[in-house]
């Protein structure tokens, strides 16, 4: 049976639940998320997992692509995901180099991400990382692969473009979905190929599918969180929609904020402390209370 329904538990997210929720044939929600904040938000608004991307080398370092992501920054950005999670399934993503030269280099870099706070990681291709893939999950860590487009190989792709557009590349692709399911992945994410493929490979797995520029066959959705919410007015790719015009949004807030600062609106007697009517005694502590936190100090 389907339902459109959110899940009205808030019990975790587990492997457990998502494997169900293909079976039901109830929609996944994913988003990137990079700190506690937004992903409090995110899980707050029932997103079903979160991916600390390593699409933060983009968006939140302004890099051109996200090969100099460190394990330590995806270490560092995943503890503050999970420091705001309740309910969601944190995914931790392995950057480039952390996993290719070797299983150990894969386990040693997969343990980083879940002692940090992740509850599974995920790393990017197929048929070629199946062995390492097996052998983390032989270690008890949970794996989400990652094929089609991906973005650290973009060197060897010729650019962030779309994949599996000949009958070739098809099979590459459907043979490493299939590679992954086999090494024991509990989930795919399918970037950027027509959603024709996309969806068979769905048809074909037992495992959940997680789209992303891959149409709407997939059993779940991913978008970078800063792409959903509108923060990059240059950035308008096709699979993209903008719940939010949210660069507009934060443009307003900060130019009504300078011009209020400029003449002196803001702040004004709503926001600011009043010394007591009665001067306190030299010996007497002056109490603030600042953003819910008592201050104590002396004249
Ligand atoms: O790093 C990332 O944000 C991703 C998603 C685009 C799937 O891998």
């Amino acid at each position: 049976m389907s339902s459109h329904a959110p899940p009205k538990t808030t019990k975790p997210v587990t492997l457990r639940t998502l494997a169900q929720m293909k079976k039901d044939g109830q929609r996944i929600t994913m988003l990137t998320g990079y700190d506690a904040t937004f992903a409090r938000l995110l899980d707050n608004a029932g997103i079903d997992m979160i991916l600390v991307g390593d699409s933060l080398g983009m968006v939140v370092k302004g890099e051109s692509n996200t090969l100099n992501v460190s394990i330590e920054q995806m270490a560092y950005h995943t503890a503050a995901v999970a420091r705001g999670v309740n309910r969601a399934h944190v995914v931790g993503d392995m950057p480039f180099m952390s996993y290719q030269a070797s299983p150990e280099d894969a386990l040693k870099n997969a343990a980083r991400l879940l002692q940090a706070g992740a509850s599974s990681v995920k790393l990017e291709g197929g048929a070629q990382v199946a062995p390492t893939v097996a052998r983390l999950v032989e270690a008890g860590i949970p794996v989400m692969g990652h094929i089609g487009l991906m973005p650290q190989s973009v060197h060897a792709m010729g650019g962030f473009v779309v994949q599996g557009k000949d009958a070739a590349s098809r099979q590459r692709i459907m043979d490493d979905a299939v590679a992954l399911q086999e090494a024991g992945a509990y989930a795919v994410v399918i970037e950027g190929v027509p959603t024709e493929l996309a969806t068979e490979i769905t048809e074909a797995l037992a495992i959940p599918t997680i789209g992303i520029g891959a149409g709407n066959g997939c059993d779940g959705q991913v978008l970078v969180l800063y792409d959903l919410l509108g923060l990059n007015p240059d950035f308008t790719p096709k699979f993209v929609k903008k719940y939010v015009d949210g660069a507009a949004i934060v443009g307003d807030a900060v130019r009504s904020y300078v011009d209020e600062v400029r003449r002196q609106v803001f702040p004004d007697d709503d926001h600011a402390f009043h010394a007591p009517k009665k001067a306190p005694q030299p010996s007497e502590p002056l109490t603030l209370v600042m953003g819910g936190a008592k201050v104590v100090g002396h004249h």
